[in-house]
């Protein structure tokens, strides 16, 4: 990602804007109130959210200086070394795109643009279950890219669905299934209330495929309702209550306000033969147990605020789950990472990769697969000249070390 910022350097004005705090004002115009009240709306009062950015400026980054840079064989300048290597797979940077849902919401292109755009620059890609695109669409539009799924995971008398979705992830390429345990019901969002939005059946996103495409799911809908779900992009009346009514089937399975127990992580180690990731971890406790299910990772998320107010920031917890499993699995972050020092942090206490979240989906709202390019592109670009101007050469050398906590300093 060198280029970006050689890019940046001549008098070209870009399509898209490098200052990262104006995506989010940029994507609120173009959608509309109910649609940005969904992307960014959150939980309660919306405290969790606030404190997950907030948590950032806590930390603050020591540069070094005179410490050498890379070069080439022949003496080339080069920037820092991002890759990495993530659940047992290499990666071009310490960044993966998070599973966000019902992309068709924010672009027409949804989750199409997206996959493509991760692939193009070489992060990976999380599928949400709730995506308006099927799997197998997805995937092709990722091609060689790296892909994850991430799994609403279905209340277990629906274990021949789950069974399903997972056979067809690992059919399209999904290499790592992540197993989200904080929405097991949709939070307490009030602008979504007030907005009288629910993303899976508002009228505008007739069409929209969530888990639809499933054909074990779409066998129990047609034994229970006697009629196909239907699909068809419309307005009739048979359109409207074919998907609403699939939608809200669709609900009760994976959103039906009960939780998995620790116990039935076992039952998806049975059906998924690579890593398993449990995404939504926020107490020790909680990371304690994912290690002893014996799953190889966990992200550290609270969902960006979405789930309960009233929370810990992630960047705050995350020191103390790194040390209680850190060395044992690997520990993912997300919830408020908007730029490149913020990775840089995330990784300083210990995550071995961060899921980017709202940013990337402004970019989708802002220019469909270009909007996504652009703002991973950035992101990256961003956290490798924080990495050089800093001195650190490689992501090993991303540590502890490099960063003071403000309150200590006063
Ligand atoms: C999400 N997130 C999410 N997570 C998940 O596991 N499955 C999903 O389908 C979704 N859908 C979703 C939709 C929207 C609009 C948002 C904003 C978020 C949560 C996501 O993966 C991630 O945890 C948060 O986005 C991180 O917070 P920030 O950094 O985006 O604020």
């Amino acid at each position: 990602e060198q280029s970006v910022f050689q890019a940046g350097l001549h008098s070209a004005r870009p399509p898209f804007t490098f200052q990262s705090n104006l995506w989010e004002p940029l994507a609120k115009d173009t959608l509309s109130a109910s649609s940005w009240g969904y992307i960014h709306g959150n939980a309660g009062a919306g405290s969790t959210y606030a404190k997950n950015l907030a948590a950032f400026h806590h930390y603050s980054i020591v540069p070094r200086r005179n410490v050498p840079s890379r070069t080439d064989k022949d003496g080339n300048l080069l920037f820092s070394d991002t890759t990495t290597t993530v659940l047992g797979q290499a990666l071009r940077f310490p960044i993966a795109m998070a599973p966000i849902g019902v992309q068709k919401i924010f672009n027409e292109a949804g989750e199409v643009a997206s996959a493509k755009a991760a692939a193009s620059v070489g992060v990976p890609y999380i599928l949400s279950t709730a995506s308006s695109t099927s799997m197998e669409d997805v995937a092709a539009a990722n091609g060689d890219g790296k892909r994850w799924y991430q799994l609403y995971f279905p209340t277990r008398e629906h274990d021949e669905i789950t069974i399903s979705l997972l056979n067809r992830a690992k059919k399209a390429g999904y290499t790592a299934l992540f197993v989200t345990l904080d929405t097991f019901v949709l939070g307490w969002r009030p602008s979504d209330m007030d907005n009288g939005y629910n993303p899976f059946i508002h009228p505008d996103r007739i069409g929209v495929e969530i888990g639809f495409t499933d054909p074990v799911f779409r066998a129990h809908f047609k034994q229970k309702h006697g009629y196909e779900v239907d699909e068809t992009q419309g307005t009739s009346a048979t359109a409207l209550s074919g998907i609403g009514a699939a939608a809200q089937e669709w609900t009760k399975i994976v959103f039906p306000g009960h939780p998995h127990s620790w116990a039935d992580i076992a039952f998806l180690q049975e059906h998924w033969n690579g890593p398993i990731v449990l995404k939504g971890i926020q107490s020790v406790a909680d990371a304690r147990a994912a290690l002893k299910a014996g799953v190889q990772g966990i992200v550290v998320s609270n969902h960006g605020g979405r789930q309960h107010d009233g929370g810990a920031s992630t960047l705050g917890m995350l020191p103390r789950i790194v040390e209680a499993v850190g060395s044992e699995m690997d520990v993912l972050f997300d919830s408020g990472v908007r730029c490149g020092a913020d990775v840089v942090k995330a990784l300083a206490l210990g995550a071995k990769c961060v899921l980017i979240g709202r940013p990337y989906a402004y970019g989708l709202a802002l220019g469909g697969e270009d909007g996504v390019r652009h703002v991973i592109r950035a992101i990256c670009g961003d956290l490798i000249m924080n990495m050089h101007l800093t001195g650190m050469t490689c992501i090993e050398e991303v540590n502890r070390d490099i960063l003071v906590k403000e309150d200590d300093l006063f």
